[in-house]
Formats: structure tokens, C-alpha cells, sequence
């Protein structure tokens, strides 16, 4: 019988997908530009499975264009790329990989919450472009964490594992989300806001949130205004939560001290874009992930997710509500 084929969107090191080996037919799509590329499109009559990344989009025009389709496998906690009602529709489940990329988003986010707190990033080009000429007492002063107040959107998987690192350095931890989560108060030392008074009494904020219809532009102008102007902003969940203009706005003219984005809209940020050109705008590359030991595990995951849909399986790790009957 022959294997069923898989679209894979992105080439993978062989011994993260070796258990596909001998499973299925793989069409690999090339490491740029992001996306289905053509001849993959081509292919996609004859897909039972596709294998994607969270830069590549499932909506209904592919999969309209894909009659065989039994699964549709995110490399990805997020899912935003992919349109979950659509598959729903088609009784196509949709994998993806949580809990593994916890720990390393949570590390990235410390990260960058030192980094912009101890202005890292300047404080080393400036060594390094010879303008440390003496021990200066009021050069590169940043800000205090012990008692400072950092305020957490979303209090899921990698909000709580930011919240545990975050009492080590001593932060004050407050956090919101859908519901007060009384659990949560007492593990963490934390204490339930609303996000009104968590973007005013917040020293740090970090977004935690999936991006979803309720949370796209959540973090627009209004919201950026109610901000400390000491305030810094972290992102690592995903760009759109924030409005950018209104970001640059707030960056410009001192509403907000700084930003710390891991995630952009859109992704990749050009490199023209204004927020790399201000001081107090620090961006890296959607790494939130990017350790050997996750990125492995990711994929290893997303190809047991495919394995089970192509055996009509349950998928360990599946997204659509209401797909498999109760
Ligand atoms: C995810 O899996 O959604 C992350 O953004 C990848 O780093």
C-alpha cells in the first residue's frame, strides 16, 4: 500500500522526524521564504497530512484545495496560523506541542526583562564602541526588580513559569486573566487584577496571552496610556496583541521607558521599521523556543500528533474543541 503523503513545510533535521521514516512520503518545502511554497501547493490534492510551521497559513482555501486531508500537525504551542473552525468543519484535527516550550519561553522572557531592566544591550555596544572610558557612578543605570512589580497577561502554562522565576529576583507578581484564579494567589504569591489596574501598577508587563479574536490589538493606545512612563513592555506571545503604531508612538514620546519584543507584527519586522531604530526598543528574532533540547522536542511532538491523525488516532495534543465524540 503506499505510504500516505505529507506536506512538511519546512525542512527539519532528519533525527527530529526520524520516526516518519518508513510512515509516510514527505514533500519538504524549502527554509524561505516562510509559507506553502508553489510546488507544495501543487501537492496539496494528494496531502493526507501536512506537517507546518506557525509562520505557514491553514485556512479554508487550502484546505479546500485538499479533499484528502486527515491531519494537520502545528510545530507550535500557538495556532493562530491556522483557521481551527474550518479544519472543525472538515472533522480534521489540528495538533500542536504544549507544554515542552515552556520552560525556554519562560527563560527568554527573564531575558529580556534583565536585559531591558540592566540596559544590556547598550551598556555592551557602548563597551565595545570604546565609550567606556571610566567607572562612571551614573552611567548605565538601570532599574532595581527586588519590590518592583511585575504584571503577567495570561496566567497559563508559561505565565505561571514566569511567575516562579520572577519571585526569585524578588518582584512584586500580579497577573490577569478570563477569571481571578485563587490557586494561582497562593502558589505564585500573586494577586488577581484587572488589566486596567495591572498596566497601571505594573513596573514590567509581560504578555502571556494566545492571540485570539478577543486579544488581537489588546495592548493599543488606550492601553499603552495607562502604562507607568517607567514602565517596560515584554513580549513573548505573539506581535499582533500589540497595536505597533501605537507602541512606536508610546516608545517616541515617553508614554511607556521601554519594549522588549520577542514576536512582531509583522514577523520578520523589516529591518526599516521604526521600532529598531529607537533606544528603548530591544528585538530579537521569535526565539521564545529556540533551544536545541524544545525545538527537538517540538518537532517530535507535531510528528507524533501527524502519526496519530494518519492512523485515525486520537492526537496526543489537539486543539479543535469538539472533534473526537465524548
Ligand atoms: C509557539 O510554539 O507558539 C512559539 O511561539 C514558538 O516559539
Amino acid at each position: 500500500m503506499a505510504l500516505p503523503l505529507v506536506i512538511l513545510t519546512h525542512p527539519l533535521p532528519p533525527e527530529w522526524i526520524s520516526t516518519l521514516q518508513g510512515r509516510v512520503r514527505l514533500l519538504v518545502g524549502p527554509a524561505e521564504p516562510p509559507g506553502f511554497a508553489p510546488h507544495l501547493l501543487e501537492q496539496l490534492g494528494g496531502a493526507e497530512g501536512i506537517l507546518c510551521l506557525l509562520t505557514d497559513k491553514v485556512d479554508s482555501a487550502l484546505l479546500e484545495a485538499a479533499p484528502r486531508l486527515r491531519v494537520v500537525s502545528n510545530m507550535a504551542v500557538g495556532f493562530d496560523n491556522i483557521d481551527i473552525a474550518a479544519c472543525t468543519l472538515r472533522k480534521i484535527p489540528v495538533g500542536n506541542t504544549p507544554g515542552v516550550l515552556t520552560d525556554a519561553t519562560a527563560d527568554l522572557t527573564l531575558a529580556l526583562l534583565l536585559s531591558s531592566a540592566r540596559t544590556l544591550f547598550k551598556a555592551a555596544m557602548d563597551a565595545k564602541d570604546g565609550f567606556w572610558r571610566t567607572w562612571s557612578p551614573t552611567g548605565w543605570l538601570g532599574a532595581d526588580l527586588r519590590g518592583a512589580t511585575l504584571g503577567i497577561v495570561g496566567m497559563g502554562k508559561i505565565g505561571k513559569a514566569v511567575a516562579e522565576r520572577a519571585k526569585g529576583f524578588g518582584l512584586k507578581l500580579i497577573y490577569t486573566d478570563s477569571k481571578h484564579l485563587p490557586e494561582v494567589d497562593a502558589q505564585y504569591s500573586a494577586e488577581f487584577r484587572s488589566l486596567d489596574n495591572l498596566l497601571r501598577e505594573s513596573d514590567f508587563v509581560s504578555l502571556h496571552c494566545p492571540l485570539n479574536a478577543k486579544t488581537r490589538g489588546l495592548i493599543d493606545e488606550t492601553a499603552l496610556k495607562k502604562m507607568k512612563p517607567t514602565a517596560t513592555l515584554i513580549n513573548t506571545a505573539r506581535g499582533p496583541i500589540i497595536v505597533n503604531d501605537a507602541l512606536v508612538r508610546a516608545l517616541r514620546e515617553g508614554w511607556i521607558a521601554g519594549a522588549a519584543l520577542d514576536v512582531t507584527d509583522p514577523e520578520p519586522l523589516p529591518p526599516e521599521h521604526p521600532l529598531y531604530d529607537l533606544p528603548n526598543s530591544f528585538i530579537v528574532p521569535h526565539i521564545g523556543s529556540a533551544t536545541h533540547g524544545t525545538r527537538r522536542r517540538m518537532a517530535e511532538m507535531a510528528c507524533e500528533n501527524l502519526l496519530a491523525g494518519l492512523d485515525g488516532e486520537k492526537l496526543p495534543n489537539h486543539v479543535n474543541p469538539d472533534i473526537y465524540p465524548a
